[in-house]
């Protein structure tokens, strides 16, 4: 399984010599948290993540501790319930959090607003109850693009308008990013960076972790690779009339690895002279989806069976992100390309289909 991946060694190097802080992730057993992990162990960080496991792999923990060299402590544990975060809290010294948690799904969130309300409102103002109790003072929360609703116009600025969300787990986002910055301005101690991503996809080289759903998966990419997988499987592409390049929606696809070595970046600003900061995670580039099939098909050399279908309700044309302040103030930038994206995605699909179920 380890033969795409062959740095371990390199990590154990990069640890050496590099502050033993300690942070707390919230849903770090989730797709974007378990890469954001690795990384912060390759940078020398200590780590305690904390899922209720809702949409996580009870294998993901050992797939960690193999891929850092290093056993993670794992908590399980919901954020809405004030005694299990107490206890990990009282349990841990902790320098900060990265605050992942959170039910993310569009259609479920049309459904059931409350239930999307009551997980990830509540919980993270739990969150950050427990963090005032016990003095913890830097925050690094994962908001979306989504929260630009249909923008007014590409690439999208951070400073573009962030109030009008076209769904509730998108307000749900609003609300939590409103909450941290009043925490922050309440506090000059207190210090958040608020990290709007755009659309991550693809998993780690080694294959050992990746996104993970329970459920049916309703994004583009993995989406994607079912149908590569299933011979049977006829992707249908939302829309061919919409006023793009190739009449198919246009989208920021962001490597989850390229993702996570932002998180990194925005942790330290958070730990040096930044109060809070706003930053879109995006590559800058738009590609339609026609553009991603071709890539796809191109890099993994299997041809995808697609077929026009309706607009999908809630759809934007075009979405991508300007990068400028991520590039300058987090000095760092999204590296690896659509080719990248479409291989590992593959490549996790294939190790988890040989695997069997995740779950
Ligand atoms: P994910 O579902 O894979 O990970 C979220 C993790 O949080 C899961 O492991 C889940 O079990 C856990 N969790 C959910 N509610 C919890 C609770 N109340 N208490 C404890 N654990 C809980 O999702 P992801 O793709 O890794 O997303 C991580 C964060 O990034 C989410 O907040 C999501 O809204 C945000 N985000 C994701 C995307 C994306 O495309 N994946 C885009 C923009 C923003
Ligand atoms: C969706 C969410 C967004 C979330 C993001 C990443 C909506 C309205 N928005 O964004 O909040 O942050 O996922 O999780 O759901 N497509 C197809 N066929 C498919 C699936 C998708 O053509 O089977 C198209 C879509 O129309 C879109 C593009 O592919 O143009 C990307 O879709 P998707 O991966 O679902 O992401 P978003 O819609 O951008």
């Amino acid at each position: 399984l380890l033969n795409a991946w062959t740095s371990i060694g390199e990590q154990h190097q990069c640890r050496v010599g590099k502050a033993h802080l300690k942070v707390f992730v919230t849903g770090g057993a989730g797709y974007i948290g378990s890469h954001v992990v690795v990384e912060l162990v390759k940078h020398g960080y200590e780590v305690v993540i904390f899922d209720n496991f809702s949409n996580a792999s009870s294998n993901v923990p050992t797939a960690l501790s193999e891929l850092c060299g290093v056993q993670i402590t794992v908590t399980s544990g919901d954020l809405r319930d004030a005694s299990a975060l107490e206890c990990v809290f009282s349990d841990h010294s902790i320098d900060a959090v990265m605050h992942f948690a959170g039910l993310k799904s569009v259609a479920e969130s049309v459904a059931d607003p409350l239930m999307y309300y009551d997980n990830n409102v509540l919980g993270s103002l739990q969150l950050c109850k427990s963090m005032r109790k016990y003095d913890v003072k830097r925050l690094v929360f994962s908001s979306s693009a989504t929260v630009y609703g249909d923008p007014i116009s590409v690439p999208i600025r951070e400073d573009a308008p962030a109030v009008n969300p076209t769904n509730p787990y998108g307000m749900t986002k609003v609300i939590c990013e409103k909450m941290v910055l009043d925490l922050c301005r309440s506090d000059p101690s207190f210090s958040a960076g608020i990290l709007r991503y755009f659309n991550p996809v693809g998993a780690h080289p080694s294959g050992l972790i990746g996104e993970d759903p329970k459920g049916q998966p309703a994004n583009l990419m993995p989406l994607l690779t079912n149908a590569a997988a299933d011979p049977t499987a006829v992707l249908k592409i939302y829309g061919c009339d919409y006023p793009t390049k190739d009449g198919t929606g246009v989208r920021d696809y962001i490597h989850v690895c390229d993702l996570a070595a932002g998180h990194v970046a925005a942790l330290n600003r958070c730990s040096t002279d930044s109060q809070h900061f706003i930053a879109n995670l995006g590559t800058g580039n738009g590609f339609s989806v026609l553009e991603v099939i071709r890539a796809f098909e191109q890099a993994c050399g299997i041809k995808i069976a697609y077929q026009i279908a309706p607009r999908r309700p809630g759809d934007v044309a075009i979405c991508y992100a300007d990068t400028s302040y991520a590039t300058e103030f987090l000095n760092w930038r999204a590296e690896k390309t659509l080719k990248d994206m479409c291989l590992d995605s593959w490549r996790w699909q294939e190790q988890n289909s040989l695997l069997g179920s995740h779950m």
